[in-house]
């Protein structure tokens, strides 16, 4: 079977690289995919989604899977649906679970879902009245999609009401933020779970810990993520149970009940309150880095999850995955998350020990023989061992492996785990 795994970031290379394995597999096609995808399989390219599709139809694919959130909140999963191609990921209606936090936060009230006190609502006004009421901090947020940075969490009614107010204006975030949603400030701790569903039954992966931060001890402006780890022991069976109960059920049997049914992963972003588990917020795809620490935990079966998912038979799937830790450490360039950095040679020692620790590829491109560090998150250096700390020594060696001008890169991955 042939696959296509469409998108061009780490999280992609790191389906890419765990299903090479399977030999059922006879070629990976990654849409657009990068510098280093080429190595995995073969990069192609297309004007339209349409194009794309008549491309899988008349090469037989068996299989696609979407990794991130602009496609699948365009259409593309039931563009290829409809043309009879499998596919892995959720329609454009099921999709809008990430793609508008109004139509999220109002879906978790209706179904029972545990989440922040908020309005959403277009109007100035109304924003201020409901500012007024909560206790500081107060977390605005835009509600259509802004590449991870359209959250404000509000230190002074002042700053809540001026982000409220240049949102609906169109000055922050354009069209995405004119209906925006206000909430109460959750404080606890933050975990990713991950359910692959297929629109009924679901399963839960190992929860992961993402560093959003750019600098060590949570300083610095929020990224698309610096580093993770999996499983995270602050999750513990309790907190997951409950997850299932009062989030990943009521969820899917709510998208069923509005005729959306939900297929593909379901990216649970919670806030851990006093042992209770919260929902921030729901992404309809694997998060990156968290893919990156997920996928090297499978020992069997992947592939079968993926295409139980898009068949709708995951009651019948067996896979199982391995006893370790995997942990993600990000390397960026120079410039990130600011702007776009010049492009740099990349230079890799060997390391023996490659079972053990690998590097998945993002924001690289190829230059004749040379790697090319070319902007934003460069490449995720993965560690797996017995325990976070052993994981953790891993992926560090396999970020002194890694030279490029400007490299930058927490020194600080899965220190939650390591508290005391
Ligand atoms: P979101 O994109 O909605 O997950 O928000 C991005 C980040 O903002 C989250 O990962 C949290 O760190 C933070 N955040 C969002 N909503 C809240 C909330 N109600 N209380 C505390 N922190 C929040
Ligand atoms: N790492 C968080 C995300 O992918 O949204």
């Amino acid at each position: 079977m042939e696959i296509v795994i469409v998108g061009s970031g780490g999280r992609e290379y790191s389906i890419g690289l765990a299903l090479q394995k399977e030999c059922r597999i006879d070629g990976i096609y990654f849409y657009p995919g990068n510098g280093a995808t080429s190595k995995l399989g073969k990069n192609i390219d297309f004007a339209n989604y349409q194009e794309f599709v008549d491309f899988a139809l008349t090469q037989r694919i068996g299989l696609v899977i979407i990794g991130p959130e602009a496609p699948l909140v365009e259409g593309l999963a039931d563009m290829l649906r409809e043309n009879g191609i499998l596919v892995f990921g959720p329609s454009a209606k099921a999709a809008r679970l990430e793609g508008s936090k109004a139509y999220m936060k109002e879906f978790a009230k209706t179904y029972g879902i545990p989440t922040a006190r908020f309005i959403q609502t277009q109007d100035y006004v109304e924003s201020c009245k409901f500012i007024e009421s909560l206790n500081l901090p107060i977390v605005v947020k835009a509600d259509g999609l802004c590449a991870g940075k359209g959250v404000i969490i509000a230190q002074s009614y002042e700053e809540a009401k001026n982000a409220a107010k240049e949102m609906l204006e169109g000055k922050s975030f354009g069209d995405s933020g004119k209906t925006i949603v206000i909430e109460e400030f959750l404080d606890g701790f933050e975990l990713s779970v991950f359910a692959m569903c297929d629109g009924k039954d679901f399963i839960v992966l190992p929860a992961a810990q993402d560093h959003k931060r750019l600098l060590d001890y949570d300083k610095g402006p929020n990224t698309g993520g610096m580093g993770a780890y999996a499983p995270a022991p602050l999750a513990t069976p309790e907190i997951l149970k409950e997850v299932e109960s009062t989030i990943i059920i009521p969820t899917l049997e709510g998208m069923e009940k509005e005729g959306n049914p939900f297929s593909g992963t379901l990216f649970c972003g919670i806030m851990v309150v006093k042992n209770k588990p919260y929902l921030l917020e729901f992404n309809v795809r694997f998060g990156d880095p968290e893919c990156e620490v997920l996928m090297p935990l499978f020992k069997e079966g992947l592939l079968d999850c993926f295409l139980a998912c898009a068949r709708g038979d995951l009651n019948k799937v067996r896979f199982e995955l391995e006893s370790k830790f995997c942990v993600g450490v990000v390397v960026a360039s120079k410039d990130y998350p600011y702007k776009s950095s010049e492009k740099e040679k990349i230079t890799i020692e060997d390391l023996e020990d490659n079972v053990q620790s690998h590097i998945s590829f993002a924001g690289v491109s190829k230059k004749e023989e040379d790697l090319l560090a070319s902007g934003g998150r460069v490449l995720v250096c993965v560690g797996k061992g017995e325990n976070v700390q052993d994981a953790l020594q891993k992926a560090y060696k396999r970020v002194e492996s890694v030279k490029f001008k400007g490299m930058q890169y927490r020194k600080d991955i899965a220190y939650q785990a390591l508290k005391k």
